[in-house]
Protein backbone atom coordinates (compact mmCIF):
# COMPACT_ATOMS: atom_id res chain seq x y z
CA UNK A 1 0.00 0.00 0.00
CA UNK A 2 1.22 3.19 -1.00
CA UNK A 3 -0.65 6.06 0.62
CA UNK A 4 -1.32 7.92 -3.24
CA UNK A 5 -5.14 7.53 -2.86
CA UNK A 6 -5.57 9.16 0.22
CA UNK A 7 -7.48 12.44 0.72
CA UNK A 8 -4.49 14.73 1.91
CA UNK A 9 -7.46 17.69 2.57
CA UNK A 10 -8.84 15.42 5.10
CA UNK A 11 -5.73 14.11 6.56
CA UNK A 12 -4.14 17.62 7.06
CA UNK A 13 -6.97 18.91 8.67
CA UNK A 14 -7.31 15.93 11.25
CA UNK A 15 -3.74 16.43 11.79
CA UNK A 16 -3.62 20.21 12.26
CA UNK A 17 -6.59 19.84 14.81
CA UNK A 18 -6.25 16.59 16.82
CA UNK A 19 -3.15 15.02 15.77
CA UNK A 20 -0.67 18.02 16.46
CA UNK A 21 -2.00 18.53 19.86
CA UNK A 22 -1.92 14.73 20.83
CA UNK A 23 1.52 14.77 19.97
CA UNK A 24 3.07 18.32 21.07
CA UNK A 25 0.75 16.73 24.04
CA UNK A 26 3.11 13.52 24.52
CA UNK A 27 6.12 15.51 23.94
CA UNK A 28 6.02 18.45 26.25
CA UNK A 29 9.05 20.44 24.75
CA UNK A 30 10.99 17.52 24.33
CA UNK A 31 13.71 18.06 21.19
CA UNK A 32 15.96 15.16 19.38
CA UNK A 33 17.64 15.06 16.24
CA UNK A 34 16.03 13.81 13.73
CA UNK A 35 17.34 11.35 11.08
CA UNK A 36 14.36 10.51 9.19
CA UNK A 37 12.36 12.87 6.48
CA UNK A 38 10.34 12.36 3.35
CA UNK A 39 9.73 14.32 0.06
CA UNK A 40 6.05 13.66 -0.95
CA UNK A 41 3.37 13.36 0.98
CA UNK A 42 2.30 9.67 0.22
CA UNK A 43 5.81 8.95 1.06
CA UNK A 44 5.69 10.79 4.74
CA UNK A 45 2.41 8.69 5.40
CA UNK A 46 4.38 5.84 4.35
CA UNK A 47 6.90 6.31 7.13
CA UNK A 48 4.43 8.03 9.36
CA UNK A 49 2.00 4.62 9.64
CA UNK A 50 5.47 2.50 9.99
CA UNK A 51 7.06 4.67 12.42
CA UNK A 52 3.20 5.45 14.36
CA UNK A 53 1.83 1.45 14.57
CA UNK A 54 4.58 -1.00 15.36
CA UNK A 55 6.21 -1.06 18.57
CA UNK A 56 9.70 -0.38 19.04
CA UNK A 57 11.91 -2.08 21.53
CA UNK A 58 11.58 0.23 24.75
CA UNK A 59 8.54 1.28 24.13
CA UNK A 60 5.93 -0.95 22.65
CA UNK A 61 2.97 1.47 23.98
CA UNK A 62 3.64 3.54 20.86
CA UNK A 63 0.87 2.01 18.99
CA UNK A 64 -1.78 2.55 21.92
CA UNK A 65 -0.83 6.15 22.72
CA UNK A 66 -3.73 8.27 21.55
CA UNK A 67 -2.20 10.04 18.63
CA UNK A 68 -1.30 6.47 17.45
CA UNK A 69 -4.64 5.34 17.64
CA UNK A 70 -6.08 8.63 15.98
CA UNK A 71 -3.33 8.14 12.98
CA UNK A 72 -4.95 4.69 12.23
CA UNK A 73 -8.24 5.82 12.33
CA UNK A 74 -7.67 8.71 10.10
CA UNK A 75 -6.23 6.59 7.33
CA UNK A 76 -8.89 3.99 7.50
CA UNK A 77 -11.28 6.85 6.93
CA UNK A 78 -9.53 8.81 4.49
CA UNK A 79 -7.18 6.06 2.30
CA UNK A 80 -9.23 4.06 0.33
CA UNK A 81 -8.10 0.62 0.27
CA UNK A 82 -5.81 0.80 2.88
CA UNK A 83 -5.25 -2.54 5.12
CA UNK A 84 -6.84 -2.37 8.37
CA UNK A 85 -4.18 -5.46 9.15
CA UNK A 86 -3.69 -6.94 12.84
CA UNK A 87 -0.39 -6.10 13.85
CA UNK A 88 1.73 -8.04 15.31
CA UNK A 89 1.79 -7.41 19.04
CA UNK A 90 5.49 -7.64 20.00
CA UNK A 91 4.56 -6.04 24.13
CA UNK A 92 5.84 -9.95 25.60
CA UNK A 93 9.17 -9.43 24.40
CA UNK A 94 9.99 -5.60 24.67
CA UNK A 95 7.50 -5.05 27.74
CA UNK A 96 10.30 -2.40 29.20
CA UNK A 97 8.94 1.30 28.65
CA UNK A 98 11.77 3.76 28.69
CA UNK A 99 10.02 7.35 28.81
CA UNK A 100 13.43 8.96 26.73
CA UNK A 101 12.82 5.98 23.80
CA UNK A 102 9.16 6.94 23.37
CA UNK A 103 10.11 10.23 23.20
CA UNK A 104 11.86 9.95 20.83
CA UNK A 105 9.93 7.99 18.20
CA UNK A 106 7.44 10.59 19.24
CA UNK A 107 9.34 13.26 18.44
CA UNK A 108 10.34 11.35 15.20
CA UNK A 109 7.18 11.18 13.96
CA UNK A 110 6.21 14.99 14.74
CA UNK A 111 8.76 15.74 12.24
CA UNK A 112 7.63 13.53 9.27
CA UNK A 113 3.79 15.35 10.08
CA UNK A 114 5.70 18.50 9.56
CA UNK A 115 7.59 17.26 6.39
CA UNK A 116 4.00 15.86 5.03
CA UNK A 117 2.89 19.96 5.57
CA UNK A 118 5.39 20.85 3.62
CA UNK A 119 5.43 18.26 0.83
CA UNK A 120 3.94 18.12 -2.57
CA UNK A 121 0.90 15.74 -3.38
CA UNK A 122 2.67 13.33 -5.83
CA UNK A 123 5.99 12.30 -5.95
CA UNK A 124 8.25 14.39 -8.07
CA UNK A 125 8.76 14.57 -11.91
CA UNK A 126 11.94 15.13 -12.96
CA UNK A 127 11.51 17.33 -16.08
CA UNK A 128 13.86 15.97 -19.28
CA UNK A 129 15.18 18.64 -21.30
CA UNK A 130 16.06 16.99 -24.81
C1 LIG B 1 0.54 3.41 -5.95
O1 LIG B 1 -0.30 2.30 -6.10
C2 LIG B 1 -1.24 2.46 -7.14
C3 LIG B 1 -2.19 1.27 -7.09
O2 LIG B 1 -1.56 0.10 -6.69
C4 LIG B 1 -0.50 2.58 -8.48
O3 LIG B 1 -1.41 2.73 -9.53
C5 LIG B 1 0.40 3.80 -8.41
O4 LIG B 1 1.17 3.91 -9.59
C6 LIG B 1 1.33 3.73 -7.21
N1 LIG B 1 2.01 5.01 -7.08
C7 LIG B 1 3.30 5.11 -6.80
C8 LIG B 1 3.84 6.49 -6.70
O5 LIG B 1 4.04 4.14 -6.66
C1 LIG C 1 -11.78 14.91 0.81
O1 LIG C 1 -12.50 15.12 1.99
C2 LIG C 1 -13.21 16.35 2.00
C3 LIG C 1 -13.85 16.49 3.40
O2 LIG C 1 -12.86 16.64 4.36
C4 LIG C 1 -14.24 16.36 0.91
O3 LIG C 1 -14.90 17.61 0.90
C5 LIG C 1 -13.56 16.12 -0.43
O4 LIG C 1 -14.52 16.01 -1.44
C6 LIG C 1 -12.71 14.86 -0.38
N1 LIG C 1 -11.96 14.74 -1.63
C7 LIG C 1 -11.98 13.64 -2.34
C8 LIG C 1 -11.12 13.66 -3.57
O5 LIG C 1 -12.64 12.67 -2.03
Amino acid sequence: YNFSNCNFTSITKIYCNIIFHDLTGDLKGAKFEQIEDCESKPACLLKIEYYTLNPIPGCPSLPDKTFARRTREALNDHCPGYPETERNDGTQEMAQEVQNICLQQTSQILRLWYSFMQSPEGTKHHHHHH
